[in-house]
Formats: structure tokens, sequence, C-alpha cells
């Protein structure tokens, strides 16, 4: 075939082909296959060299029509192309923002911690501190230093979980007392006004009052002064802001060994306001907490003048408050982590 064949039919066949392109990436190659180092059209010219003189700038000119042609429809292709495949990415990536969204389950509180929260915004506000005292602890804070010599049925190892013979998981959250006041006495820091909620470890089965770990929340008070009647009200003023003016409290003679005099407290009952139900078994009453005016070997044993300085404290179950706030008849539901119960609060 004459040159000027080739060229002319290599323009028909590019020229037809680009018309049919409808992706950038064929296009390319297109371009490759006919303007390219190897292209069709460069092959072409290579042969220029046989041509006569007077045929090589028609053919010459020929050739630069047909790329400058092919070009122009490149680019216009390029840019038709390149248009329509971003606004097919920008339709494919679409995010419908009118879509409510899928939301993120939140938890809430345990009734617990929202009670535990209450008592301390209650003695914070009448100007207590909060400290916190170990579990795993000596038994000369739990026991002896309590005014409760070994012998005392407290110190049963039937009742108690011990990791040696002087370190027990703490029984009660009254150790907290002894390392208050030792601290009080070093640092110069009496009187004091605490309050120390934590957990505390009995060997009981569970049922609907006992769990073998339960929560206490330990106070302490010493000042100059301090009688029965200060602690009498310090607990009324507590239950009342807890539980409504309507509660009544009953104190009971009783007997522990780190408090002279002791007593137990009672609240009336909110099942049934002091008639009597199930609920307190007939009594109209519900037991809640131990408090007493700190013994003086008490306060002897840990530094603090006897002579000067008196005191009360007082240590009530946070499980037994907290099923009384909620009026909650078992226990159990508050450590089964059942979420149809711990949704309702
Ligand atoms: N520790 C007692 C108990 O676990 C409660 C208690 C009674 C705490 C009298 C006290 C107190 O601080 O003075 O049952």
């Amino acid at each position: 075939m004459q040159l000027k064949e080739q060229l002319i039919e290599l323009r028909e066949r590019a020229l037809s082909t680009l018309e049919k392109i409808n992706d950038t990436k064929s296009l390319e190659e297109i371009r490759v296959a006919f303007l390219g180092k190897k292209g069709e059209l460069t092959s072409v010219l290579k042969q220029m060299g046989k041509l006569s003189a007077e045929e090589r700038p028609v053919m010459g000119a020929l050739a630069n029509e047909i790329r400058e042609k092919f070009e122009v429809l490149y680019t216009e292709k390029n840019a038709k192309l390149k248009q329509a495949e971003l606004l097919a990415r920008i339709e494919s990536e679409k995010i419908d923002i009118t879509l409510p969204s899928r939301g993120r389950p939140l938890g809430n509180r345990h009734p617990l911690n929202i009670v535990l929260d209450e008592l301390k915004e209650i003695f914070v506000s009448m100007g207590y501190n909060m400290v916190y005292g170990p579990e795993v602890e000596k038994t000369e804070y739990v026991f002896d230093l309590l005014n409760t010599p070994e012998g005392h049925p407290a110190r049963d190892e039937g009742d108690t979980f011990y990791i040696d013979d002087s370190t027990i998981l703490r029984t009660q959250t009254s150790s907290v007392q002894i390392r208050t006041m030792q601290d009080a006495v070093k640092n110069a820091k009496l009187p004091l006004a605490i309050i120390s909620p934590g957990r505390v470890y009995r060997c009981d089965e569970a049922d609907a009052t006992h769990s073998p770990i339960f929560h206490q929340c330990e106070g302490l008070v010493i000042d100059e002064g301090l009688t029965f009647a200060n602690l009498k009200g310090t607990l009324e003023i507590f239950f009342k802001r807890l539980y409504g003016d309507d509660i009544k409290l009953r104190f009971r003679p009783h007997q522990f060994p780190y408090t002279e005099p002791s007593a137990e407290v009672d609240l009336s009952c909110f099942k049934c306001s002091g008639k009597g139900c199930r609920f307190c078994k007939g009594e109209g009453w519900i037991e809640m907490l131990g408090c007493g005016m700190v013994h003086p070997k008490v306060l002897q044993n840990c530094g603090v003048d006897s002579q000067k300085y008196t005191g009360f404290a007082f240590g009530m179950g946070i499980e037994r408050i907290t099923l009384m706030r909620y009026e909650i008849d078992d226990m159990r539901f508050l450590y089964e982590n059942d979420l149809r119960f711990l949704r309702q609060f």
C-alpha cells in the first residue's frame, strides 16, 4: 500500500475507534497504540525515508494533520469521559444524610452506685471528707485495735476469708476508723469527720438478704464535746434527706466492741410504713445500721487523747439502703446483671 493510503486508512480507523471509546482507560490505550513511540502513526512515519524529496513534505503535512486531528478529538473525549466518571463516582459514594443514625446504646449507672452517690453528696454537704481503705487488711485493723480481742465471735475463722494468719479480706469498713485516726494523730488533723464506703467480705451463703461480698459505708466523727445527741441528729438528717421526712428512726441498745454505748438503728418499713408486712417480716421496722460512741480504748489505741476528744461512728450496709430506696425485695437482683432489672434505674 502507498504511504498515503496507509495514512488515510490509519486516520479513519483511529478516529472511528476513538468515537466508540467509553472509558478513560481504553482511551489511553488507544492513544498509546496510535501516537506512542511504538505506535502505528510513528511506525508509518518511519517509512518517510523511502520517499522522494517532493513527496516527503506532503506526507509530513498529512501526518501532522492526522496527529492534530486525533489530539483534538482525544482531548475533548478525555475531558468528557473524566467528567462522566467523576459524576458516576460522586453518585456511587453519595451518603444520605437524612437517614436516621444507628444510635449508640448507652448504659446507665448501677442502683448501688446511684445510692452511693446520693449518700456521698449528703455527707459531703455536711462537711464530711471521703476516705478509702484497703479491702485486703491486717487483722490488727479489722479486729485488735477495734477492741475485738482474739476469741471474739467476730474473729471466728468460719466467718471470714483469711489470706494468712494476720491478713484478711475485711469483714467491715470499721478498719478504716483505725487508719483514719492514726493518720489524724500523726498529721495533726483532729477534729475529723469522714465517711468511707467500700466492699466487705463474709462467709455468707447468698440469699434474699445476704451476699458474701457486699458494700458498707463507715462514718467517723471525732471532736471535743460530741455526745450521742450529735450521732442521733446526724443520722436523722441523713435518712430524712435520703428517704423523705416521713421516715422514722428507732435506736435499739446493742453491743459492739468498738463503741460504748452502742445501738442498732431501724427505719420504719418503706412498704407498710410501720404496720408490718412480708418485707419487714411483720415488724414494721427494718434494721439499717450499727453505731455508737467510739470506745475510749479505741481512741487510745490510735493515740487520740480520750480525755479531750469524744467521737461517734456508724456503719451502714449500702445494699440494704438501696433495696429500701427502690423497694426491691431481693438483694440478688443487684448482682445478677439482668438488663431488664438494671435498665429500670
Ligand atoms: N461494723 C459493724 C458491722 O459490720 C457496723 C458498725 C457498728 C460500724 C457500730 C460502726 C459502729 O462504726 O460504731 O455490722
